[in-house]
């Protein structure tokens, strides 16, 4: 692991020593003030080109391209508003999504696996354990974005989304958001339209470079991945790791997310 993630800098093999807590304490101070932390730099140089040729082949000829018009709740209807209510705008997504059995073996699934990183993941976010997750599929994923397409606005249903970005667009591609538009005890349906009509100056844009790890903190904080522009299509992997070990996904969900069942 020593060649492919940058260990000087980020010392994730050292477990309790100073300069692991020191980065402990960094990234939970960052997630209390901006909801998020990135690591840049954190593969080694030509690493993140690397998992790129691995996965390619795979993306060009068996990723589920998933299109669809939501809402920014990912729900059909919010019972306390209108249909025509303007937080409930439809926005369009559409990704290309490799799964993890595709690509066993690879370097993306080494660093999913690299127990430390689940170690200190851990404690970055105040969770005593982690464990990846059992599901073949969804335990990680890894999503093309391609000209014309994005992630549209949306909340995160879960608490914490892990990210590790391969390949930058040539224009576009960022990651938009806005910092605590709802909390759990306040909607904020109308600051939520406005956001949704471009009228929220507390939108932040966010250009990270490949090979960055981001831990995001999405629930309350709205976010898009903007519209991608150009040949190169922006890359990225999703981890998915659970305070329970063995978490699997139903059959509905690997269908509704990947269009197959196994
Ligand atoms: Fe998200």
């Amino acid at each position: 692991m020593e060649d492919i993630l940058d260990l000087d800098r980020y010392p994730l093999d050292r477990e309790g020593s100073p300069e692991w807590d020191r980065l402990v304490q960094q990234s939970l101070a960052a997630l209390s003030v901006d909801g998020m932390f990135n690591l840049e730099g954190f593969l080694r140089p030509g690493i993140a080109e690397q998992a790129v040729r691995e996965i390619k082949p795979v993306m060009d000829t068996r990723s589920h391209v998933h299109k669809r018009l939501h809402n920014i709740y990912f729900k059909p209807s919010i019972p306390e508003l209108a249909p025509d209510h303007p937080a409930l705008r439809k926005v369009e997504t559409i990704s290309h999504t490799v799964c993890a059995d595709q690509i066993p073996g690879s370097t993306v699934m080494a660093i999913y696996e690299y127990e430390p990183l689940v170690r200190f993941l851990a404690a970055t976010m105040g969770k005593a354990r982690l464990h990846v997750m059992q599901d073949p599929l969804a335990r990680t994923n890894v999503m093309a974005y391609r000209a014309g397409e994005a992630l549209n606005w949306h909340f995160d249903r879960s608490e914490f989304t892990i990210t590790l970005l391969l390949q930058q667009a040539e224009r576009g591609g960022d990651l938009e958001y806005r910092t605590d538009l709802r909390s759990d005890e306040d909607p904020n349906y109308e600051g939520v339209a406005r956001l949704l009509e471009g009228r929220d100056p507390e939108a932040r844009v966010l250009h990270m470079k490949p090979g960055t790890l981001n831990v995001f903190r999405g629930k309350n904080t709205a976010h898009r991945v903007t519209t991608v522009q150009g040949d190169r299509e922006r890359m990225i992997a999703v981890f998915s790791y659970y305070e329970k070990p063995g978490v699997m996904f139903s059959e509905e969900e690997r269908v509704g997310f990947y269009g197959r069942a196994a």
